[in-house]
C-alpha cells in the first residue's frame, strides 16, 4: 500500500507541477478540476493560497488512502451486495421495491428525493441491520474503569456482577452485529430479513445509542462514522438504478 500509494502521490504531483509550469503560475484552489479524491487532496495541498500550517505531509496524504478504500468504498460496496443478496432471497420484497422505484418518472434523483422513497429506505435499514459491513469495532481502555450493564450477570466463577471491570490496556470489543440482531431488543424474528419491521420498531430499540436508526451499524458517540449519510444515499442510488433496470 505504501509503495503504490507513494508512487501515485509522486505521479500526481509531477502532473500538477507540469501543468502549473505550462500555465506559468502557481496552482490555486479554484484550479482544481480532476474529481478523484487523491488529486483533490494533493492539489489542495500544493495550492499557493493555502498557508503552510494547513498543508498535509505526503505521509498524512498517504494515510488517507486506506480511509478512502476501506472506510469510504468497501463498506458501501459490501452493504449494496448484501442488499442485492437479500432481495434475491425475497422476491416479494424485490417486487414491492421495484414497483415503488418504477413509479419515479426520472432516472436521476437528487439526494432528498432518494431519501423520500419509503420502501427503499426500509430495505436499506433492514439490510444494514442484518448485515452490518463493520460487524464489530474495538477500543482499548486508557485507564481502569467499569462498564455498566443493563442486567446483572454471572461471571465465569459463578459470582453475580453488576458491571464489567476493565483494566488499563484491555481490548474491548463492540459487538455491532450481535447487538443489531439481539432478540431481546428486536424480537424473535430478529434474524429474519423483514423490511416491514421499520413501520413499528420495538420500544426496546430506543435504548440503542447508535448514530443512525437505533442500530450500531455506524457506531455512536464522538467517533461514529463520519460518512454515513453519504453512504446511505450512495447505496440507495445504486439500488435505485439496478432494481429499476433489471
Ligand atoms: C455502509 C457503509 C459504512 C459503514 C457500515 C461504516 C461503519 C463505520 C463504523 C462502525 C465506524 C466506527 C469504527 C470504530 O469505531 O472502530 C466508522 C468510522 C468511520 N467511517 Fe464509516 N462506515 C461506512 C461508510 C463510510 C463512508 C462512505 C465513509 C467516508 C466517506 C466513512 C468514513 C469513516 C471514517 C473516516 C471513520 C472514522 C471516524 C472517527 O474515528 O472519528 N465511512 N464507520
Amino acid at each position: 500500500m505504501r509503495r503504490i500509494g507513494m508512487q501515485l502521490i509522486r505521479e500526481k504531483k509531477a502532473a500538477i507541477m507540469a501543468e502549473t509550469l505550462e500555465k506559468g503560475q502557481g496552482v490555486e484552489r479554484k484550479d482544481i478540476r480532476e474529481r478523484d479524491l487523491l488529486t483533490l487532496l494533493i492539489r489542495a495541498n500544493m495550492a499557493t493560497d493555502i498557508s503552510e500550517d494547513q498543508r498535509l505531509t505526503d505521509d498524512e496524504v498517504l494515510a488517507q488512502v486506506p480511509t478512502f478504500i476501506v472506510a469510504g468504498h468497501e463498506t458501501t460496496s459490501t452493504a449494496t451486495t448484501w442488499a442485492l443478496f437479500s432481495l434475491i432471497q425475497r422476491p416479494d420484497v424485490q417486487r414491492k421495491l421495484r414497483e415503488e422505484l418504477l413509479q419515479v418518472a426520472t432516472d436521476s434523483l437528487a439526494m432528498d428525493e432518494l431519501n423520500a422513497l419509503p420502501y427503499l429506505d426500509t430495505v436499506v435499514r433492514e439490510t444494514l441491520q442484518r448485515h452490518p459491513p463493520v460487524p464489530m469495532a474495538t477500543r482499548q481502555a486508557s485507564e481502569n474503569d467499569t462498564i455498566p450493564v443493563d442486567t446483572p450477570y454471572k461471571d465465569r466463577y459463578g459470582r453475580m456482577r453488576e458491571h464489567i471491570e476493565v483494566k488499563k490496556g484491555d481490548l474491548v470489543i463492540l459487538p455491532i452485529l450481535a447487538l443489531n440482531r439481539r432478540k431481546e431488543i428486536w424480537g424473535e424474528d430478529a434474524h429474519e430479513f423483514k423490511p416491514e419491521r421499520w413501520e413499528h420498531i420495538p420500544e426496546a430499540a430506543a435504548s440503542v445509542s447508535g448514530v443512525w436508526s437505533n442500530l450500531l451499524t455506524f457506531s455512536g458517540g464522538p467517533r461514529a462514522c463520519i460518512g454515513y449519510r453519504f453512504s446511505l444515499v450512495e447505496t440507495k442510488a445504486l439500488l435505485f438504478a439496478l432494481v429499476r433496470a433489471f
